[in-house]
């Protein structure tokens, strides 16, 4: 083979690879290898064809990043209309479209129907040819729409070639464009944080991501695109049904919406909405409803079409998860971190079939942005789980006179005075500790479930326990007795003991659990786990430079400068020693720069306790020595690690103490196999 044809080759077999795995990672949600091997692949392709430009196709993953920005967009015709959808609203509607259909098919027999998720996204149209994407578009006005093929491209879920060898030669596959509620939360987050607009919902999120003529913007949102329906399709038999039309969807590497489901008549599509509306909730997806569609497409072909919507199908929606009310108060919270959060009272409304009398106002940009004033018109929006949120006012609806909202100058809690830092959009309580209000979120914090996961210790305990100077701290949890507990109110010597109980559980934790409970500015669960997993133990986290800290993947200036200054705290250290003190103890882990980094283990010091299964004292000692480590009889705040067997005594109390890591037979096993 010539040099040139095996740098094609090798082009084709990572192109290959690189598509296989975003197919994997993106449509299946099943990764198959981790990420610095899939950016090993890409960083192999991007050099390869920068190096030999002819081969570069349009279709190659690296095209995904987006491409040079575009004046406007060029207007597509489709070959065959986009229709949208008649509404149901309650069952009587879903009556009227059952006998419709039965009607019109002179059968009443039950009909087969798929059940889908009303996606609230965008529809798009993607165009193949040969199995090649030549083209995508908006949906438009159902009959011209714009070229936005550029932007559809970076989505990693929309395959760029068809997999497989088996499609038709021109074939549309239509579906939605959509952003997952986590990260529209997480884009929205960071707008807030940065003084920028925050997108009313993930609606206009997707929207707003996919208008860009900047396709290089769309490529920084993680956009999904599922598909639920064929246009044009040429050079193919299309098979009977629609469900058969998405399970080809799925084998060409698209991914289409999980709960779809096949069933029988009305009773069949009652019982997929009951089921759906409960699920709704638990979704990382937002549905505004459900859609029902004939199944075979003979019937869909002899029902016809109305207007603009087909006969054939028909959205039954959701209640809606937003409504109008009037803006009461507004009130300022202080959390833990001093952050002063504007919460607007309202007259309470049913949104979603939930009463809300509360949403967030996040910050007081947020309530410039929306042009606020007392008693006004608001309107309400709750999605999911997450607290809701006031997206607009209605301005028309205005009382003359209506006051505007000032920020306090003062703490509401502590009185200390309220600091707003240039270019910040947050306003903070400057009494750190000393107000009652952030020492109760620390601990509230502290105590929940994926920190240190104390049951029983609810937020109303919390108050009530800092409230009558029972606690003052994290620290002072582990001191409560069952008589401070007892009485408190609505409290019993039972829930009393059971609450000791589960303090006394919930010392026995993972490391970045702890750190994680510690409440670290910027330090969330994730990074927790990404530092115990580079540094292994709190003491060597505890020890860690600014620089240190930069040199963990995903932890930039911002984190490594909270975390440095969290640890150069004397109060947060004694803090941190008094809970190991206590006895909250976890397994010592391994860390990817201990064992990774250094090729020897200079410097290090171990102690041996108790008895080992396959070594004896001396065999350990050895090899430890031969690898230049030092073993030693005592533990001291300078060991590296205590190696524990069976039996081990107060050489690993002590270490616990000092939060010195402790290896099991197993892990030292790995450690001189590592060498
Ligand atoms: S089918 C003729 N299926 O709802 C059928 N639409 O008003 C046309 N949508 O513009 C669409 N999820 O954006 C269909 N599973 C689904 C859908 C869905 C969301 C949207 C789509 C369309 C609108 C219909």
């Amino acid at each position: 083979m010539t040099a040139r044809k095996s740098i094609e080759k090798e082009i084709n077999q990572l192109r290959t690879a690189i598509d296989t795995h975003n197919h994997r990672y993106y449509v299946l949600d099943e990764p198959s290898i981790p990420d610095v091997e899939y950016d090993r692949l890409m960083q192999r392709l991007k050099t390869l064809e920068t190096e030999h430009p002819e081969f570069v196709t349009s279709n190659s993953p690296t095209q995904r990043v987006g491409a040079a920005p575009l004046s406007s967009f060029a207007s597509v015709e489709h070959e065959i209309p986009m229709l949208s959808l008649d509404n149901a609203f309650d069952e009587a509607d879903m009556e009227a479209f059952e006998k419709r259909i039965q009607d019109r098919l002179k059968n009443r027999s039950e009909i087969e129907f798929v059940g889908e998720p009303k996606l609230d996204g965008i529809a798009v149209s993607l165009m193949y040819e040969e199995g090649q994407l030549v083209r995508g578009a908006t949906r438009g006005d159902g009959s011209t729409g714009e070229d936005i093929t550029q932007n559809l491209k970076t989505i990693k879920s929309i395959p760029l070639e068809l997999q497989g060898n088996d499609w038709p030669s021109r074939v549309e596959v239509r579906g939605e464009v959509y952003l997952p509620v986590p990260d529209f939360d997480r884009l929205n987050q960071n707008a807030l944080k940065s003084g920028q607009k925050p997108f009313a919902n993930p609606r206009n999120a997707a929207a707003g991501s996919l208008r860009q003529l900047d396709s290089k913007v769309t490529a920084k949102r993680p956009l999904v695109f599922s598909a639920y329906g064929v246009g044009l399709i040429e050079g193919y038999v299309r098979p009977d049904t629609h469900a058969k039309m998405l399970k080809l969807f799925k084998k060409w590497g698209f991914k289409v919406n999980p709960e779809v489901t096949c069933f029988k008549g009305l009773k069949g599509c009652l019982g997929y909405y009951e089921r759906m509306l409960e699920m709704r909730p638990s979704l990382d997806y937002e549905i505004d409803g459900l859609v029902f569609k004939v199944n075979q497409y003979e019937l869909q072909e002899t029902l016809g079409f109305v207007s603009r919507a087909p006969r054939w199908a028909i959205a039954h929606k959701f209640p809606a998860q937003e409504e109008m009310t009037e803006l009461l108060a507004v009130e300022f919270q202080v959390g833990r971190t001093g952050a002063i959060t504007p919460v607007a009272r309202l007259n309470p409304v049913t949104v979603g079939g939930v009463q809300v009398s509360n949403a967030t106002l996040h910050n007081m940009d947020e309530i410039e942005r929306l042009d606020l004033r007392l008693g006004d018109t608001v309107v309400i929006r709750r999605a999911g789980d997450v607290i809701p949120q006031v997206t607009s006012v209605i301005t028309e609806k205005r009382k003359k006179g209506a006051k505007r909202i000032k920020l306090p100058t003062t703490c509401p809690v502590c009185d200390s005075h309220v600091e707003r830092i240039e270019g910040e959009a947050v306003a903070r309580c400057s009494g750190g500790l000393i107000c009652a209000a952030q020492r109760k979120e620390a601990i509230k914090h502290f105590a929940s479930r994926k920190a240190m996961d104390i049951e029983g210790l609810g937020d109303r305990l919390v108050e009530q326990l800092v409230d009558q100077g029972l606690i003052a701290s994290v620290a002072d949890l582990y001191r409560l007795t069952v008589d401070d507990v007892a009485a408190l109110d609505r409290m019993g010597p039972k829930s009393a003991q059971n609450l000791i109980n589960a303090l006394e559980q919930s010392k026995s934790t993972k490391l970045e659990r702890l750190i994680f409970a510690l409440g670290i500015r910027e330090v969330g669960e994730t990074t927790a786990k990404t530092l115990v997993r580079h540094f292994g133990d709190i003491a060597r986290l505890q020890q860690a430079s600014e620089d240190d800290l930069l040199a963990v993947k995903d932890v930039g200036p911002v984190v490594a400068q909270y975390v440095r200054h969290f640890f150069s705290e004397d109060n947060n250290l004694s803090i941190l020693n008094a809970l190991i003190e206590a006895g909250v103890n976890w397994p010592a882990q391994s860390s990817s720069s201990s064992t990774s980094n250094t090729s020897t283990l200079e410097g290090k010091t171990y102690v041996i306790t108790g008895t080992l299964e396959s070594y004896t004292r001396d065999e350990v000692k050895e090899a430890l020595e031969q690898l230049g480590a030092k073993v030693s009889g005592s533990v001291s705040k300078k060991t590296t690690a205590v190696i524990a067997g069976e039996k081990a005594g107060s050489k690993l109390v002590k270490a616990q103490q000092l939060g010195i890591p402790i290896m099991s037979e197993e892990e030292l096993t790995q450690l001189l196999e590592s060498y």
